[in-house]
C-alpha cells in the first residue's frame, strides 16, 4: 500500500489503553488523541488522573488485577468496536536477592503483568472482532528475554514478562486464523516512575517509536517480540 494510503488507513482508530494514567499509557492517550484517535484510556482511580482528564479520551476505571474490575469495564464497552488494545499497564521495582524474595509479591506480578493483559484480552475480545484491525499489543520489557538476561535479578518482574511474551505467543497462533496480530513490544528504556530519571528515552520518544510499529504491523509479524523501533527481540 502506497505510503499516503497507509497512514490514511490508520487515521481514526478505536483504541483501548490501560493504565492510562500517567508514564507511557498517558503518553500513548495523548499522542493517539491528539491525531484524531477515539481513545478509551483506564485508570485505576479516575478521580485522581488528572493530566487524563485534560485530554480528549473516554475515560474509565479499570484494576487489571481486578476480575470484577474486569468483568465490569467490558460490561461498559459492550457494543464499542476496539481496532488496538494497548496493554500497558504494569508494576515493576528494585529486584531481590533469593533470601529476600516474598513470594506473595512474586505472585502479584503475575496477577499484574501476565495474567491481567491476558484477562483484559478475554473480556473485550467481542470489542476485537468488530474492529477494522485487530491487534493486541503488549507492552513487554527487554527483561522478560531469557536469551537477554545476562545480569540477574529482578525475579518477578522478569518472570511476569516472560510469562506475558508466552501468552501473547500462544494468543497469536490461536488467533492467526481470525485475522489478530498480537505482539509484545519492549518501550525501550524510558524515563517513568518506573524506568527513572537515569533513563535515555523520553516517553515522547519511545511512544512515538511504538506507535510507529503499531500502525506499521503487517499479519507476518504476529506473535513477534519486538522494540519501539520495530527490530526483533531474542526470546
Ligand atoms: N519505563 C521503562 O523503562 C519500561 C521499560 C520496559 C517496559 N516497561 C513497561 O511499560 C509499561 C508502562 O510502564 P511505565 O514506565 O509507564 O510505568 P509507570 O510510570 O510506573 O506507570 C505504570 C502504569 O500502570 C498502572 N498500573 C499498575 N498496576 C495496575 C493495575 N493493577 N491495574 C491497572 N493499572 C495499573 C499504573 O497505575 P497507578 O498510577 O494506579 O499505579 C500506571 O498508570 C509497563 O508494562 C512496564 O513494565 C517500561
Amino acid at each position: 500500500m502506497p505510503r499516503g494510503k497507509q497512514m490514511e488507513a490508520h487515521r481514526n482508530l478505536s483504541c483501548v489503553i490501560t493504565g492510562a494514567n500517567r508514564g507511557l499509557g498517558l503518553e500513548f492517550a495523548r499522542q493517539l488523541s491528539a491525531r484524531g484517535d477515539q481513545v478509551t484510556a483506564t485508570a485505576r482511580k479516575c478521580e485522581q488522573a488528572v493530566l487524563l482528564k485534560a485530554l480528549s479520551v473516554r475515560l474509565e476505571t479499570l484494576d487489571v488485577a481486578d476480575g470484577d474490575s474486569i468483568a465490569a469495564f467490558a460490561g461498559r464497552m459492550k457494543g464499542v468496536p476496539i481496532d488496538v488494545l494497548i496493554n500497558n499497564a504494569g508494576i515493576g521495582n528494585a529486584g531481590k536477592d533469593l533470601a529476600q524474595l516474598d513470594f506473595d509479591e512474586l505472585a502479584r506480578y503475575f496477577r499484574v503483568n501476565s495474567i491481567g493483559p491476558l484477562r483484559v484480552t478475554q473480556a473485550l475480545f467481542d470489542n476485537l472482532l468488530s474492529g477494522k484491525h485487530r491487534r493486541v499489543v503488549h507492552i513487554t520489557s527487554e527483561m522478560g528475554s531469557i536469551a537477554e538476561n545476562t545480569s540477574g535479578g529482578y525475579y518477578g518482574y522478569r518472570a511476569g514478562k516472560t510469562a506475558l511474551n508466552s501468552f501473547n505467543r500462544t494468543l497469536a497462533l490461536e488467533l492467526a486464523p481470525q485475522r489478530f496480530t498480537c505482539v509484545v513490544i519492549h518501550p525501550g528504556w524510558v524515563k517513568t516512575d518506573m524506568g527513572g530519571n537515569e533513563a535515555p528515552l523520553t516517553v515522547e520518544e519511545s511512544v512515538a517509536g511504538m506507535l510507529r510499529v503499531i500502525d506499521r504491523l503487517t499479519p507476518d509479524q504476529n506473535g513477534r517480540f519486538l522494540d519501539f523501533l520495530g527490530q526483533d527481540i531474542a526470546w
